[in-house]
């Protein structure tokens, strides 16, 4: 497999606190990965440190052949990761428009054109359009979601990369949210989701990684993998499947 993003031995800190050691993940382009595993295991960290959110050696996140490793956040933008964070980080007080306009004006500055436009967009979830004007905080839970991605997607990426997209929504809005990912990569985007929900990480994907406790314990396909190989991978060996 020739990978787009890959991290090699990445080592991420908090002050003394010691949050991976050394994880080693491969995405390719327009492929679709999952990262499980319990709260606390470091897949934010994980999304945080390519980022460049956090301080790393250069060498241990790689893009398109390139160290990106501890590039400040805008510049990994610019090369073409794009992230949905954990809590969505909406701008509250502006309309859904003007925070998708935020993203669009960024693109534009950075040079970066690709195939998402608000128009593309609308077609994708057609309430960001009906709500275009109304202030994004009275949206629900999932039509934020959905203006986050957006926001992701309008920055053209050719990985995006999502923090627990379905965290506290209704299933059939996650439903809603998670068939918009075939459409995403069909425009030539490789997904990275960071996913609680063990099937609907494994249906989505095409590959998954579990991590557990900073370190990746377990890299299959989705297919292929057994829910007693994600049960020890999870919880450590000896453990069942809950
Ligand atoms: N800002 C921070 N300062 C100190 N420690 C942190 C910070 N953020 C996370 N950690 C710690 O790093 C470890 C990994 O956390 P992380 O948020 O990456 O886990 P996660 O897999 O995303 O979990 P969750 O499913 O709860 O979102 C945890 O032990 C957490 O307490
Ligand atoms: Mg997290």
């Amino acid at each position: 497999m020739t990978a787009l993003l890959s991290t090699h031995g990445l080592v991420a800190r908090y002050g003394d606190f010691q949050a991976l050691y050394g994880v080693d993940v491969e995405v390719a382009a327009g492929e679709a990965v999952a990262l499980i595993g319990a709260n606390g295991a470091g897949k934010s960290t994980f999304l945080r440190a390519v980022m460049g959110l956090l301080r790393v050696e250069p060498d241990m996140v790689r893009f398109d052949g390139r160290p990106i490793g501890g590039t400040p956040a805008d510049r990994v933008v610019r090369e073409g990761i794009a992230i949905v964070p954990e809590g969505r980080r909406l701008f509250t007080g502006m309309s859904v428009e003007d925070n998708l306009r935020v993203a669009v004006d960024q693109a534009a500055r950075m040079g970066r054109s690709g195939g998402w436009t608000m128009a593309r967009l609308h077609q994708l979830f057609p309430i960001l359009k009906e709500k275009a004007r109304v202030p994004v905080q009275s949206l629900s839970g999932g039509q934020q979601q959905m203006v986050a991605i957006g926001r992701a997607l309008l920055c053209q990426p050719r990985v995006l990369l999502c923090d627990e997209i379905s965290l506290g929504l209704a299933p059939k809005v996650i439903r809603e949210i998670y068939a918009a990912l075939p459409e995403i990569r069909a425009q030539g985007a490789a997904v990275v989701v960071v996913e609680q929900d063990v099937g609907l990480a494994r249906s989505a994907t095409d590959r998954l990684y579990c991590m557990l406790e900073g370190r990746v314990t377990l890299a299959a396909r989705s297919a292929d993998v057994t829910r007693e190989q994600i049960g020890a991978a999870y919880f450590g060996a000896g453990h069942a499947v809950a």
